[in-house]
């Protein structure tokens, strides 16, 4: 007999941390649906909370606990609550997050959540149910086939998970382990589905995700597939019409991968390519295994591939050892760089990482944080720069939801800008617009026709 959703019981997931958590949040619900469970969106009105956390830096580490410690008076009301640690924070941690806070039911790791259903009816039973294996299986295989109702246009869909780069402040090797790629067949019927449901625009995800190398489909020669393959196999799928990647790692750029910025209409124009420092004395230390000029070459190559690709960075200031000399070269990079967007953390020491553990020589928090600003506002000025430049031009639009404003639809342009219309067009649809204002964080857009 067919539950009521009034039997059904209520799941909040609270998602930290990168997109690969908000697809691996998407997943354990439907792990949990075949458990019973609905999702809600309060903690105050569940019957299983569970954080899916970030172990990047510090500040969001600790984020959980300050977050844990706001569910007390819920458990308290209702002892029935389970209350569950997923994510990187459940890797890096284990045990000790139930020694910190004895309330948590449930901790189970990145590569572990396929057994979510086993886990809630062990805590279910009044057990302290823990996973953080790097299991031999696939979980993917092992998880609940996807529901079918209809989706929003945007989705992400992982395809390459762990890294095996090493970079010394990084904690992701640890917590995710060891690169893996999904076979190419696999995701091809993941992108189908998703497609089937509704969705336009797939961004393919992985830690490291140009490290993409699966196996290839066997009525197709087998082999192993890089990205380029996998994107270009994509783009023969009829309705979905664009396609993203992230995060790239700049050493697995490879050439196929450029040409395909050139090539396929359906890659969208804009790269994510952390470099991190333009100092080759730090990049060094950090273990990234290329120097600034190699960075810079590189861009070169895409640009003259894509000529108006729009790139992303992502920047640590304060690394140990970072000298003003350093940071002046991230400085210069970046303004010979011209981002369209780009991200900035101060240097978080990680447990377990080389460059926490050497106990090299911190930079003093003020340096750090005074360089980080003036990162900041360099980028910002470039983000500025790069958004207004687009008044006047035409972009497309893949519209995905209404506007604040009576009659508005908003939607991303292929350069990821947010860009609103005030027109009948519907959810899903695609529209050449022609921008007419650059706002503080958004565009205003006339559709053509
Ligand atoms: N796989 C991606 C990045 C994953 S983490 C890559 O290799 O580029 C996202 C970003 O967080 C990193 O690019 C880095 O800039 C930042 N980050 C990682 N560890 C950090 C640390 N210990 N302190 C400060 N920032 C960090
Ligand atoms: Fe972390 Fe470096 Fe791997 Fe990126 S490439 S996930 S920064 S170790
Ligand atoms: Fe954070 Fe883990 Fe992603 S540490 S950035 S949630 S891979």
């Amino acid at each position: 007999m067919a539950e009521s959703k009034a039997d059904l019981k209520k799941l909040f997931i609270k998602t930290y941390g990168c997109q690969m958590n908000v697809y691996d949040s998407e997943r354990m619900a439907e792990a949990l649906g075949g458990s019973g469970y609905t999702e809600v969106s309060s903690p105050e009105e569940a019957d299983m909370i569970l954080l899916n956390t970030c172990h990047i830096r510090e500040k969001a580490a600790e984020k959980v606990y300050s977050e844990l410690g706001r569910y007390k008076d819920l458990k308290v009301a209702n002892p029935d609550l389970k209350i569950g640690v997923a994510g990187c924070v459940a890797q890096a941690e284990g045990e000790e997050i139930i020694r910190r806070q004895p309330m948590v039911d449930l901790v189970v790791g990145p590569q572990s959540y396929h057994r979510l259903p086993e886990l809630e009816a062990k805590a279910g039973g009044g057990e302290k149910a823990l996973d953080t294996d790097f299991p031999e299986e696939d979980k993917f295989e092992h998880l609940k086939a996807r529901p079918k109702a209809k989706r929003a246009p945007a989705a992400f869909l992982t395809v390459q998970e762990g890294c095996d780069k090493f970079c010394a402040f990084c904690v992701v090797p640890y917590t995710r382990g060891a690169e893996v790629s999904r076979p190419v067949s696999r995701i091809m019927s993941e992108a189908r589905d998703l497609v089937e449901r509704g969705v336009r625009e797939i961004t393919l995800l992985g830690q490291n995700v140009n490290a993409y190398h699966g196996d290839g489909p066997d009525a197709q020669g087998g082999g192993t597939w890089g990205l380029a393959q996998l994107i270009e196999e994509l783009a023969t799928v009829d309705g979905l019409e664009r396609i993203r990647f992230t995060t790239s790692h700049p050493n697995d750029m490879d050439e196929a991968l450029i040409d395909a910025h050139g090539t396929c209409s359906k890659l969208m124009p804009y790269l994510h390519l952390p470099v991190q420092s333009g100092s080759d004395r730090i990049l060094k230390a950090m273990n990234r295994k290329h120097t600034a000029e190699e960075y810079i070459r590189l861009i070169e190559r895409i640009r003259a591939a894509r000529p108006d690709i729009a790139l992303s960075g992502d920047f640590i200031t304060g690394f140990p050892g970072e000298t003003d000399q350093d940071f002046e070269d991230t400085m210069a990079l970046v303004r010979e760089v011209k981002y369209a967007s780009a991200f900035s953390f101060k240097y978080s020491p990680r447990p377990g990482t080389p460059a926490a553990e050497k106990g090299d020589k911190m930079v003093d928090a003020d340096v750090a944080t005074e360089r980080l600003h003036r990162l900041q506002a360099l980028i910002t000025e470039q983000q500025r720069a790069f958004q207004d430049a687009m008044v006047g031009r035409e972009v497309s639009v893949l519209f995905e939801r209404k506007g604040r404003m009576e009659g508005q639809m908003v939607g991303k342009s292929e350069y990821l800008h947010a860009v609103h219309v005030t027109a009948p067009v519907a959810v899903g649809e695609i529209k050449r617009v022609r921008i007419v204002e650059s706002g503080p964080n958004s565009l205003a857009g006339e559709v053509i026709d």
